[in-house]
C-alpha cells in the first residue's frame, strides 16, 4: 500500500502556542509509520509559515526556527497545487498533500481559520469543519446551541468592554442573575486563559478586566460545584462514540493553565468516580452535543456532574490538548484505542468526511 502524505501542523499565533508543540510532538512520534509518511509545517508566534525537517525534540522544546531546519512555505489554497508551496532559493517547489492534521489549539487553530483555509485547498483535513470549528470556539455560541438543542449548560450572562464604565449597575444585574462567586472567562480562549472566579464586587472588576485582555466579549457564569469530567468523541456527525468518562480534580480553586499544563495540581481518575447510570448519561450527552454542534473527527465534550444528579456541559473543545498524556487520547487508550491507532481512524475519518 502506497503511504499516504500527511502535513501536520503545529505552532501558531494562539496563546495555546507552546501547548500546540507538545500535542505536535506526540503525534508526530506516534503517527504509523508503515501507513502515513509526514511533512511538518511550523507557523510562529507571528504567524510566519515554515516547513521543518529538523527532529521532533525541538519542537518540543520551542528550538525549531532556525534556518538550519526551516524554509519559508505555505498551505496553498489553490486546488491545482493540491499541497505545499515551498519557497526555496531556486525556486517555488511543490510538495502534493493527501490529509492534513491541523495539530494547533485556539485562535487561528482551532477556530475555524484555519478550517477555511483547508477548505478552499480541498485537502482533506483531521477535525471539525468551519462552523463547528468556530461555533466550539464561542463560548456564548456555544451556549446558545447547546440549549436550543436541549442539553444543560451553565446560566451565563455575556459582557461587554464598555459596560466596565458602568460597573456598579453591571454588577447589581450580575449578581441578580447569577450571584457570587462567579466564573469569568474570554468567550473565545482556551487553556483557561484570561478564566477567573470572582467572590466580591472587587474580584468581579479585577477577573473582568483580566478577560477582557485577551477578548472583547466575557461570560460571567454561575459556579457550578461537582465533579468535573470529560468525555472524548470520534465520529463524523451523528456516527459517533463516547469513550470513558474521565474526571479532574484540581488543587487550584478551578483547573487553570498550571494546573493543566505546568504542575501536578491535580488529579485524574480514569473511568471518573461517579455511578454507572450518570456516567452513561454524560456519554450519550457528548454524541448529542458532538452532534448538535456538527462535529467531525474528534472533539472533547467537558462537563459538570452536579451535586444534585444534574448534568451540565462546560465547553466543547474540537482540539483538544492531544499529547499522549492528555486527556482525549487517555480516555480512548482507556476504551481500547491505542494512541497511534487513535491517529490513523482520525486520518481515516478525515478522508470520510470528505467522501460524505
Ligand atoms: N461555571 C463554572 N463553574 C465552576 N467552575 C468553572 C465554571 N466555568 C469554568 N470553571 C473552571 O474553570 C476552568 C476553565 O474554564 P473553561 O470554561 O473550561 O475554559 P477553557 O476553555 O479555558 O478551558 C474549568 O476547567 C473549571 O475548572
Ligand atoms: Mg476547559
Amino acid at each position: 500500500m502506497e503511504k499516504k502524505t500527511v502535513a501536520i501542523l503545529f505552532g501558531s499565533i494562539s496563546s495555546e502556542y507552546e501547548v500546540s508543540l507538545i500535542s505536535a510532538s506526540s503525534v508526530l512520534r506516534n503517527i504509523p509509520q508503515d501507513k502515513y509518511q509526514v511533512v511538518m509545517l511550523g507557523i510562529t508566534k507571528d504567524g510566519r509559515w515554515l516547513e521543518y525537517t529538523g527532529p521532533i525534540d525541538a519542537i518540543e522544546k520551542d528550538l525549531w526556527n532556525t534556518p538550519e531546519w526551516t524554509c519559508p512555505a505555505v498551505l496553498s489554497p489553490d486546488r491545482s497545487v493540491g499541497g505545499i508551496q515551498r519557497f526555496t532559493p531556486h525556486g517555488v517547489e511543490t510538495v502534493k498533500v493527501d490529509l492534513v492534521f491541523p495539530v494547533l489549539h485556539g485562535e487561528h487553530g482551532e477556530d475555524g481559520t484555519m478550517q477555511g483555509l483547508l477548505e478552499l485547498s480541498g485537502i482533506p483535513y483531521v477535525g471539525c469543519g468551519v462552523l463547528a470549528s468556530s461555533t466550539c470556539m464561542d463560548k456564548e455560541v456555544t451556549h446558545i446551541l447547546l440549549e436550543q438543542a436541549g442539553i444543560p449548560t451553565a446560566k451565563f450572562s455575556v459582557v461587554t468592554r464598555g459596560q466596565l464604565d458602568r460597573f456598579e449597575e453591571l454588577e447589581a444585574s450580575l449578581v441578580q442573575q447569577l450571584g457570587y462567586p462567579m466564573f469569568v472567562k474570554p468567550a473565545n480562549t482556551g487553556s483557561s486563559v484570561g478564566v477567573g472566579k470572582a467572590k466580591d464586587a472587587q474580584g468581579l472588576r479585577t477577573a473582568l478586566e483580566e478577560a477582557f485582555r485577551y477578548d472583547r466579549k466575557v461570560l460571567v457564569e454561575e459556579t457550578l460545584v461537582g465533579a468535573e469530567v470529560e468525555c472524548a468523541v470520534l465520529g463524523n456527525y451523528q456516527d459517533c462514540q463516547a469513550s470513558v468518562v474521565g474526571e479532574i480534580v484540581p488543587h487550584h480553586e478551578f483547573y487553570d493553565y498550571s494546573g493543566k499544563y505546568l504542575d501536578d495540581s491535580s488529579d485524574l481518575y480514569i473511568p471518573a468516580r461517579l455511578p454507572e447510570e450518570t456516567t452513561q448519561q454524560i456519554r450519550r450527552m457528548a454524541c448529542a452535543a458532538f452532534a448538535a454542534m456538527g462535529c467531525t473527527g474528534l472533539s472533547r465534550v467537558d462537563f459538570f456532574a452536579l451535586k444534585d444528579g444534574g448534568i451540565r456541559i462546560n465547553e466543547i473543545n474540537t482540539i483538544p490538548g492531544f499529547t499522549s498524556i492528555s486527556m482525549y487520547p487517555k480516555l480512548f487508550e482507556a476504551a481500547g484505542i491505542p494512541y497511534g491507532e487513535l491517529i490513523d481512524r482520525l486520518l481515516t475519518l478525515a478522508q470520510e468526511r470528505k467522501a460524505l
